[in-house]
């Protein structure tokens, strides 16, 4: 273990505040929970830092449809993101949010730097505008017909069919996703962040601060000029305006990572510690842990960002793989896209903890999620191989040998030295985020105490010789407990149980050197039980169910506002009569029109042409009763006069339905 306390700033990228916690986004927050914690055990100074990302235009389109403001729509999710990490007990040591003042505060100051140093440049550019909508469109609320396939509904930047990438402009008749109406060029003047200075600093800076697989492929764009990078938005966008350029806003992926400052800002108030003494500090350490999908945000962008306006730049940034369900990419409809809600609500945190720790490396190669394995690994290893261990001790220890330690016997005190052997080799997969191969010594551990265990089969010397069954057990006890302290940053929940057993405080590293002998220990408190294949496919099945489409009557229709009131007197002027159709005829050249004669009584048969074509077969409205406008002047139409008007119900979606009375009306009937 290394003498000097390191200090350690530690990063999650940021969650959408527009979209749920799934198993997917666990991959990271756990895989980094687990490193802070095993740097907490070690004695470090380590810091958890990460945020809601609450930026940008899918937040403000959603919160539109929703009917409330940007601000209710990030308050809610902070609320249920916060609620989803605790309860899989991912422990920062902040959570903020990006649509803070510090962050403001910090983008303003960024950017300004970044202007002094003229890596800003404007450049004016056409853009895609909706009418209706008032709004310039990013590029996925564009689609339309790839240019160069000619495959349709594809989104504004590149075809999903050939691949082909391209600007939103070109794309042939393009839409609005938003309200499916044809889009305007419009010229906006953007900002960029030019790159070009910053080659030097991140050709070198690349190699050696990110994965190779991603070095290389960043590395890529190095042969030509670096093409700036756009920073701006137009109004209206829900984000942080630009100083100095009124109706423009920094785009989310820039105060996206200031994000990281600005949470780790609002935690120095709250702790009086000093921003400069963790950023800005040589021998403070700052890693980012994100997905392969935002590498070019954070080993390209980003540090030639800090750079520019004269901050630290990462130490490293850490990159994973996606994850895969049962092989294949997550899938709403087969239930395998999996909220981290849903999960809880049929799962324990810690089983998706430990299987995600047995599978985890410090690749960039996606991970699997197999279900069967999952079951398996849970089953066999954390309760069979692991938990039985002190299960079984601890309880035959309480029930036979009053819960007294004894002393370990020379078999048992050599297998705790093993354990103690390998510390160094875990720390160091803990270290290297090989989470897999941590894993492995347990496992191997658990073997060797099981074996053990079962060759002294205290249960058969309990009887005549109990000292050598509580021998045994201490030893047990002891086995177990190293390898509990050992999966502390994985199982803190569960470690912390084990320390509660020996009266203990939760772990640190060093606590492995400690023997508990001659001691009594609390009662055993449940700490894991076997997955039921049964709550693993009603997980399945309630994610699958969850994103089903919902049936079409359940969408709530928009329904029109009701009209301004009008007095009685204006209300009674309207004449509305029952009549009878007489006959009705399709109306040649209209799409829409009936030519309907209606018979109200008296004698005067009347013409009325209604737009109802698309909806009755004008035979079978023949005889039906249905209720006119009898004094509405009128009309002079292109096919001839048109006496009144049928009363018809017409849906948000623009269907008729015709409006009839109940039997017993007769002809000329007043509607009132
Ligand atoms: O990709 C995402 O989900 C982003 N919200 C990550 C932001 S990370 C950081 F830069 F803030
Ligand atoms: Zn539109």
């Amino acid at each position: 273990m290394s003498e000097t306390k390191r200090k350690i700033v530690v990063t999650s990228a940021l969650p959408y505040a527009n979209g749920d916690i799934h198993i997917g986004h666990l991959v990271e927050y756990l895989q980094t929970d687990f490193w802070v914690r095993f740097q907490k055990m070690r004695g470090n100074e380590c810091l958890y830092i990460c945020a809601d990302d609450t930026h940008g235009t899918p937040i403000m389109v959603r919160s539109r449809n929703e009917g409330i403001t940007p601000e209710e729509l990030i308050a809610r999710s902070y609320t249920q993101h916060v609620k989803d990490f605790d309860d899989f007990q991912v422990k920062f040591d902040h959570y903020g949010s990006t649509n803070c003042d510090e962050n403001r505060v910090l983008s303003e100051q960024i950017f300004k730097a970044m202007e002094v140093s003229g890596a800003i440049t404007a450049r004016i550019q056409p853009q895609l505008f909706c009418k209706k909508d008032q709004m310039f469109l990013p590029d996925r609320f564009v689609k339309g017909v790839c240019p160069k396939c000619a495959a349709e509904n594809q989104y504004g930047d590149s075809c999903d069919v050939c691949g082909e990438t391209y600007a939103a402009e070109e794309l042939k008749d393009a839409s609005c996703t938003l309200c499916g109406s044809k889009p305007i060029t419009r010229d906006s003047e953007h900002l960029y962040f030019e790159l070009e200075p910053s080659r030097d600093f991140l050709k070198e800076w690349i190699p050696t601060h990110t994965a190779p697989e991603m070095a290389n492929k960043l590395l890529e764009w190095f042969d030509e000029p670096l093409r700036g990078w756009c920073i701006s938005r137009d109004e209206p966008y829900f984000g942080f305006e630009i100083p100095g350029h009124p109706g423009k806003f920094f785009y989310v992926w820039v105060d996206a990572p200031i994000g990281y400052m600005g949470s780790l800002t609002e935690w120095c108030a709250e702790t009086g510690e000093s921003f400069d003494d963790w950023w800005q500090n040589k021998d403070a350490e700052l890693y980012h842990f994100i997905g392969k999908d935002i590498v070019r945000f954070h080993s390209l962008f980003w540090p030639a960002m800090l750079k520019t306006a004269g901050f630290k730049t990462p130490d490293q940034v850490f990159v994973h793989g996606f994850l895969t369900v049962n092989g294949e990419k997550m899938s709403k409809s087969k239930g395998t896209f999996i909220k981290a809600r849903t999960y809880l609500d049929h799962l324990e945190a810690q089983d998706l903890r430990f299987y995600y720790a047995c599978k985890l490396n410090s690749t960039p190669d996606d991970m699997d999620l197999n279900m069967d394995d999952f079951i398996g690994r849970v089953n066999s290893d954390l309760v069979g191989k692991i938990t039985n261990l002190v299960s079984r001790g601890a309880q035959m220890l309480h029930k036979r040998l009053d819960g007294d330690c004894g002393t370990m016997d020379e078999e048992g005190c050599k297998l705790c030295e093993e354990a103690r052997s390998r510390s160094d080799k875990i720390a160091k997969h803990y270290e290297d985020r090989d989470f897999n191969k941590a894993m492995v010594e347990v496992r191997e551990l658990a073997d060797l105490a099981n074996q053990y265990f079962d060759t002294a089969a205290p249960w058969k010397s309990i009887k005549s010789d109990p000292e050598v069954a509580r021998s045994v057990m201490t030893s047990i006890l002891n086995l177990f407990r190293i390898l509990a302290i050992y999966l502390q940053p994985v199982l803190p929940e569960y470690s912390a149980k084990v320390a509660q057993l020996f009266n203990e405080e939760p772990y640190a590293w060093s606590d492995i050197e400690k023997k508990i002998e001659s001691v009594p220990i609390n009662k055993y408190a449940y700490l894991a039980q076997r997955v039921e294949v049964d709550a693993v496919t009603k997980m399945v099945e309630e994610s699958r169910n969850s994103f089903a489409a919902p049936p079409a009557e359940a969408v709530a229709p928009e329904i029109e506002p009701v009209k301004e009131t009008i007095d009685f007197e204006t209300f009674s002027k309207m004449d509305l009569r029952v009549a009878t159709v007489i006959s009705a005829e399709a109306v040649e050249k209209a799409d829409k029109l009936l030519r309907v004669m209606l018979d109200i009584g008296d004698g005067k048969p009347r013409q009325v042409f209604a737009g109802i074509k698309k909806y009755y077969d004008p035979e079978k409205l023949v005889g039906r009763q249905v209720v006119m406008v009898a004094n509405l002047a009128p009309r002079k139409m292109r096919f001839g006069l048109s006496e009144g008007m049928i009363v018809a119900a017409g849906n948000p979606d623009g269907d008729l339905f015709v409006v009839s009375p109940d039997t017993g009306a007769i002809p000329g009937a007043g509607v009132k």
